[in-house]
């Protein structure tokens, strides 16, 4: 049976405009999610933070990021997606969730100051990240919401979380998700890096051609661009007019 928080993934109704106009969600039919780790990836412009955005705002969390009781609102981008989305569940709810855009990750930061700034009689928010997020690195804020912030049986959204990430964090994170995912949890990675996509037994779904579908990580653009490049540097650059 699948146990995953969000089995599936369709569209209640088809509008005119943006974002119905953007292929890969205009010809969306019923997605169904597999593992407990799916990948997106394309192109930019693809479409993938549309919907994973929208997937996060479906299930509560801020459209900014953060957690599921986390409401602030430092400007009003989000499409109005949401509304059309069907998340079908599975039988259990997860414990713990976590909406990470690499974007508005500074404000997640600036948002848990301010509630820390006010006097309450709970312990503060920053210990359960390791302390302030502005006083480290973005990769060691992100290190640190990984293994600090995030505590299994939970459904985590990450939208390029390898922003800014060194290789070797990246390869630290991977582990980390396993463990994660072998505590129940489950992820939806929109993603640019060859490294995090190698996750194995993940669903890679591309975004590509107008159309989502799975596609095996040796038949991904990022897969077969980073190794041609790797192995022909060269050329490939000769190719660029260098
Ligand atoms: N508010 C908006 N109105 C119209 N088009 C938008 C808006 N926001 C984003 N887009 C367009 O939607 C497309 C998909 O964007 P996005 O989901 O961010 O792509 P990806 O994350 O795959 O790079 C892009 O072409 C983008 O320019
Ligand atoms: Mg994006």
């Amino acid at each position: 049976m699948n146990e995953l928080y969000i089995t599936e993934i369709s569209l209640k109704e088809r509008r005119n405009g943006y974002p119905f106009s953007i292929p890969a969600i205009g010809s969306l039919g019923v997605l169904e999610l597999t593992a407990p780790v799916t990948f997106f990836t394309g192109a930019n412009g693809s479409g993938k933070s549309t919907l994973l955005e929208a997937i996060a705002v479906a299930w509560g969390f801020n459209a900014e990021g953060g957690s599921r009781n986390m409401s602030f609102s430092t400007y009003d981008s989000h499409s109005p997606l949401y509304n059309s989305l069907r998340l079908a569940k599975g039988p259990y709810r997860p414990k713990d969730g976590f909406f990470l855009r690499a974007e508005s990750y500074y404000n997640v930061a600036s948002h848990i100051e301010e509630l820390d700034a006010q006097p309450a009689f709970a312990p503060m928010i920053k210990m359960a990240y390791g302390g302030s997020l502005h006083e480290k690195s973005h990769g060691e804020s992100f290190a640190a919401l990984l293994n600090e912030r995030l505590g299994g049986m939970g459904l985590y959204l990450f939208d390029e979380p390898e922003a800014a990430l060194s290789i070797d964090t990246q390869l630290v994170a991977l582990a980390r998700i396993r463990e994660l995912a072998e505590e129940r949890s489950q992820f939806i990675i929109a993603t640019h890096s060859p490294i995090l996509l190698a996750y194995p037994g993940a669903e890679i779904l591309s975004f590509d051609g107008g159309k989502i579908k799975p596609v095996a990580y040796e038949d991904t653009d990022i897969y077969r661009v980073y190794k041609y490049f790797l192995n022909n540097r060269e050329r490939m650059l000769a190719e660029l007019g260098f």
